[in-house]
């Protein structure tokens, strides 16, 4: 029986008090550091803000041409660029404090002193509400490996970025590793309260006259709708390999990928480059979703979640990624 919107409960619990008012929230990179879309975005109506990616010092990012545009989605290499974390700190953080949307701080570095100094700094500072790691960085100390495709290296951050603090940690997974299952593993075991999936794809563009690589930096990370289903395999991955939620990142562009991703046991999504084109995209999200559910008479977003899992958890494969090309 049809129910009213209002009476749906869309509130989620990522672990260590983080309590969202609503499971949509917008990915790191592609909403500043929120204060930027203030005019055009009502910011408390969403369910939680993943800042930009932010690292001890100030950098100034990569060389340009730095986005592209690709079929169905885009190319990315920024760069992080950012004012270092003391500057976030003093510049946004009063701010933070007054919005009922919980602010997560996504953190960068080149090596595990590094993610543990930054988050050091965030630790206790009013306004910020939780860290997401972006451990798609390169381990300098490692020979540039990506913290993200080892699972010893994905491990040793997250348990150093846990002694470091007691904020909400959400630890972001990135698509480029052969499997996602050990990673996920070893990042729960080391005291995560949740994963987030994906960051973005690792990829090359052209330049027009075929003399070069389009971006200055060569690399740039894919997002957008194509890489939908690599971030649904992902999620479907996760959240069978361990016990904390996991929120979902990768070509929302409406309401039907917010549900894929609930059916496949994400507890949360987050929108990014969608916003580019939309940045009221996110909110209406929140209320088609109530609108979904009251239709449908359910009281709570919460049983949309897992209904395309399997039944019984399948023992874990030695074979890594279960594609068959
Ligand atoms: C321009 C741009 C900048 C980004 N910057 C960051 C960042 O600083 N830290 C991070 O963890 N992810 C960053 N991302 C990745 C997004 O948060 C997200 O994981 C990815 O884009 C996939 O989601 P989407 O397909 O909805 O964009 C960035 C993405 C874009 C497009």
């Amino acid at each position: 029986m049809e129910i009213p919107p209002s009476d749906v409960n869309l509130a989620v619990d990522l672990g260590r008090g983080l309590r969202l008012p609503n499971p949509i929230l917008v990915a790191s990179g592609t909403f500043g550091y929120g204060i930027e879309y203030g005019n055009v975005v009502d910011v408390d109506r969403l369910g939680g803000i993943c800042c930009k990616g932010t690292t001890l010092k100030a950098r100034i990012g990569n060389p340009p041409p730095r986005v592209t545009e690709t079929p169905g989605g885009m190319l990315n290499s920024i760069g992080l660029q950012n004012p270092g974390v003391d500057a976030v700190v003093e510049k946004y953080a009063h701010v933070w404090t007054t919005w009922r949307t919980p602010v997560l701080v996504n953190v960068a570095g080149e090596s595990v002193r590094d993610y543990v100094e930054v988050v050091r700094r965030l630790d206790g500072v009013p306004g910020v509400a939780g860290i997401e790691l972006n451990i798609s960085c390169p381990n300098v100390g490692a020979g540039g490996l990506q913290f993200a495709i080892d699972a010893v290296a994905a491990g040793e951050v997250t348990a150093a970025v846990r002694r470091a603090t007691d904020l909400p940690l959400l630890v972001k997974l990135s698509p480029n590793a052969s499997d996602i299952r050990p990673i996920a593993r070893a990042i729960a075991d080391a005291g995560a309260d949740a994963l987030s999936a994906i960051n973005t794809l690792s990829g090359i563009a052209v330049a027009p006259r075929r003399d070069r690589a389009l971006l200055g930096n060569i690399y740039g990370g894919l997002s957008g709708p194509a890489i939908k289903p690599v971030a649904l395999r992902v999620v479907y991955e996760a959240v069978q390999a361990v016990k904390i939620p996991v929120v979902a990142i990768g070509g929302v562009t409406e309401l039907a990928d917010v549900l894929d991703f609930f059916a496949v046991g994400a507890v949360a999504v987050q929108v990014g480059t969608a916003i580019f084109a939309d940045p009221a995209l996110p909110v209406r999200l929140v209320d088609e979703l109530a609108a979904h559910c009251a239709r449908r008479g359910m009281s709570s977003y919460r049983d949309l979640i897992g209904s395309a899992l399997p039944a019984t958890v399948g023992r874990p494969s030695a074979k890594g990624v279960e594609y068959r090309p």
